[in-house]
């Protein structure tokens, strides 16, 4: 069977371990030459729905230095505009890719896309994951502290797609994980159900609440993310009040009662989700998180090319 990143549930924690060594390897050394070989002269295709500045710019650039290339390709410019099928679509570009990147408005585009690829298809965001992100920030973890065991991530705003993906990251490692949001923005339950099946086999210790104040007591790390995700500008107007506690600013920071670094995926909303002082502060490490992304996903297109050629 085709391997693809829909979620990252779809990779095993073994499989996350492998992924974040074989990162810090590229990162350190280079890409080793028995690798190379099976990245040399490999085509990425990026099929995105939506603006992009990390993950467009780090998968291209990573493809070069990979020794391969990446091709962006926007739905208005493809047949799909004009209604051929998701299906039909991914079918042909499977003849010409060698794996392929998306960012959807749905999940289930991707989803269905996934089902008639016969290449690897990486999630690059979707309204509900974005697993590329969380893979990375682990990455930036393990370096900023040593490693992951016993680390209190407090995540404080939208229960979105950045959410979602610590969740079901958080539970599938067996971290410690807190979510923080305002009522009637919480997390999908059905995506906390999941996450809290998991955990029950990893031991990860999952908690949702509406109290950012007792979210953060003993953080090591705080993260947030906009409080409008993008597709949702319509919707979110004028929603945003009740988002105000849940602001990562110096006196919330001071209220984990130890040294805490601070984290977003970016692009930032600053004045909303996090303060200017606190993103700009020592504390943060939010363009080291920025810089993992190329490093991660060097790594996990290197390992998808690796279980297609396998597979063939
Ligand atoms: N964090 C992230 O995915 O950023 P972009 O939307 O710029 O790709
Ligand atoms: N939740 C944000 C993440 C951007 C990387 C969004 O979907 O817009």
């Amino acid at each position: 069977m085709i391997r693809h990143l829909r979620t990252i549930v779809d990779l095993s924690r073994a499989e996350i371990e492998a992924l974040l060594e074989l990162a810090r390897l590229i990162k350190r050394l280079g890409l080793p030459e028995s690798y190379a070989r099976v990245t040399r002269g490999k085509t990425l295709g990026m099929l995105f729905q939506k603006p992009s500045t990390r993950t467009r710019v780090s998968f291209e650039v990573g493809m070069v230095q990979l020794g391969g290339s990446a091709i962006f390709l926007t739905e208005d410019s493809l047949q799909l505009k004009r209604g051929e099928t998701i299906a039909d679509t991914a079918a042909v570009l499977s003849r010409y890719l060698d794996l392929i990147v998306l960012r959807t408005r749905d999940h289930g585009f991707l989803v269905t896309f996934a089902e008639h690829a016969s290449i690897p298809v990486i999630n690059g965001l979707t309204d509900q994951y974005h697993p590329c992100q969380i893979l990375s920030d682990l990455l930036t973890i393990q370096e900023k502290f040593g490693g992951l065991r016993g680390i209190k991530l407090t995540y404080l705003g939208d229960g979105n797609n950045i959410a979602h993906s610590w969740l079901l990251g958080a539970a599938q490692l067996g971290l410690r994980l807190t979510v923080a949001s305002p009522a009637g923005y919480e997390p999908e339950a059905s995506i906390v159900a999941q996450a809290l099946e998991l955990a029950r086999e990893t031991k990860a210790q999952i908690e949702i609440t509406h109290d950012p104040i007792a979210a953060v007591q003993d953080a090591d790390i705080l993260y947030t993310d906009v409080w409008v995700s993008m597709g949702m500008e319509e919707t979110r107007q004028g929603g945003c009040s009740a988002f105000h506690p849940y602001q990562i600013n110096g006196a919330l920071l001071a209220r984990t009662g130890k040294p805490t670094k601070v984290m977003h995926c970016l692009p930032a909303h600053r004045g909303e989700e996090i303060t200017d002082d606190v993103l700009d502060s020592s504390a943060s490490i939010v363009f080291d998180q920025a810089e993992n992304r190329l490093h991660l996903q060097k790594a996990l297109v290197t390992q998808m090319l690796v279980w297609a050629a396998e597979r063939a």
